[in-house]
């Protein structure tokens, strides 16, 4: 079983559960044993919340690969955490009303600080600005600003063959590579027909400051700015190296282009989630949002729990947005964590929230970029 099945043992009734005669905690948690992976063997084997905690972490540890240096110091402090989540997991996933249910992933065992200064990029709307960027969409707004005023209601471009695979960016702060080739992948797809995943690692090697792996904030030295300059080579030409930097190849004789854009737009007006509703509309566009608890947090559903509005960290893209059958409203976003995170990849995040910057900042500015019909 895998942890996208969590929310099917929500509707095991007691009697055709082998563990009806367990404490009911011990039921809670084996949602997680059996979501983190094992064998039927660990219902047996779940004798106590100790047993199924210790099963739940190993299973953990296993499946993302974790060796910790000291058993005695970095074991315990490690377990610690994710003894607090598995915690508090169990909890909210049996809230009445909750619209997302929590997930055990890659940021189980690591503390909220640790996320954020080893994953993310604060400041992230600024980014991918570029200051020719022109301004666009103002006209559709109404006169408080709000809107769009005539935009179609459900969008999806994975499903309109727009959006590569998700890929995972291993243990770095390149989420905002990802996002802006994402977004020139998508453009690609929209005036050609073709998807062609595109190479992330050029934006790494050419773009990203040494040291912190982050985009330099000066104007016009973002990603899109870049890309603008330079063109993008395809994944296959020039492939991830699992979050490492290297030498920038761009340059080199023979290394082949595959696309080309011509310039870059800003989503206007700033703050709206309108203006970002209609830029979505027409293609995904990056989108910088606060992950410092939905990392962990986010297992499935449409993410409602908290966040800073004011201080986005991490780029994601947002490739559609709808709303589900009780009609609550969400954005699409693609991460950049790999398959297994949240919904395959995905992250349904709470819209229309009443604040203008959205909910975690995702509204806050974005720059999406352009191409000329062919
Ligand atoms: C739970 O299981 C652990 C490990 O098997 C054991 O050490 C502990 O005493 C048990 N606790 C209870 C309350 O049975
Ligand atoms: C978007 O489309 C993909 C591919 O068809 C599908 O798997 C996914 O469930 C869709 N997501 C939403 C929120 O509609």
């Amino acid at each position: 079983m895998t942890l996208k099945n969590i929310s099917d043992f929500r509707h095991l009734s007691p009697s055709s559960h082998p563990a009806r005669a367990m404490k009911s905690n011990c039921i809670a948690a084996l949602f997680v044993i059996c979501s983190a992976l094992v064998s039927a063997a660990s219902f047996v084997a779940c004798q106590n919340e100790t047993t199924s905690l210790r099963q739940a972490f190993s299973s953990f540890k296993k499946k993302y690969g974790r060796h910790y240096r000291s058993r005695a110091q970095d074991e315990a402090f490690r377990f610690a955490i994710f003894k607090a989540h598995f915690k508090s997991l169990n909890a909210h996933n049996t809230e009445e009303g909750r619209t997302y249910d929590t997930g055990i992933n890659q940021f189980s065992d690591m503390t909220e600080d640790e996320i954020v200064s080893e994953f993310c990029c604060p400041g992230g709307p600024q980014v991918l600005q570029a200051p020719n960027s022109e301004e666009v969409y103002y006209d559709l707004q109404d006169d408080d600003g709000n809107g769009p005023l005539d935009v179609t209601p459900y969008v999806n471009w994975t499903a309109a063959g727009a959006v590569s695979p998700v890929r995972n960016q291993g243990h770095s702060k390149y989420g905002w590579a990802f996002a802006a080739v994402g977004a020139v992948e998508g453009i690609h797809h929209i005036k050609t027909g073709n998807l062609v995943p595109l190479s992330t690692q050029s934006l790494v090697d050419c773009v990203a400051k040494d040291g912190d792996g982050c985009p330099p904030a000066e104007h016009n030295s973002g990603p899109l700015a870049w890309i603008s300059l330079h063109g993008l080579s395809a994944e296959a030409d020039y492939p991830y190296q699992g979050g490492k930097k290297s030498k920038c190849k761009s340059d080199v004789v023979n290394q082949p282009l595959a696309v080309r854009i011509s310039g870059v737009k800003n989503v206007w007006p700033r703050r709206s989630e309108g203006a970002l509703q209609l830029a979505v509309s027409r293609q995904p566009v990056p989108v910088a949002i606060d992950v410092t608890r939905i990392a962990k947090e986010y297992g499935r559903g449409i993410y409602n729990g908290w966040c800073d509005d004011t201080a986005p960290n991490h780029f994601m893209l947002a490739v559609g947005y709808g709303s589900d059958d009780a009609g609550r409203k969400y954005w699409l976003l693609k991460s950049s964590w790999g398959p297994e995170w949240g919904e395959d990849g995905y992250l349904r995040l709470e819209r229309g929230v009443g604040s203008e910057t959205g909910k975690c900042g995702i509204a806050t500015n974005s720059d999406f970029p352009v191409m000329d019909d062919i």
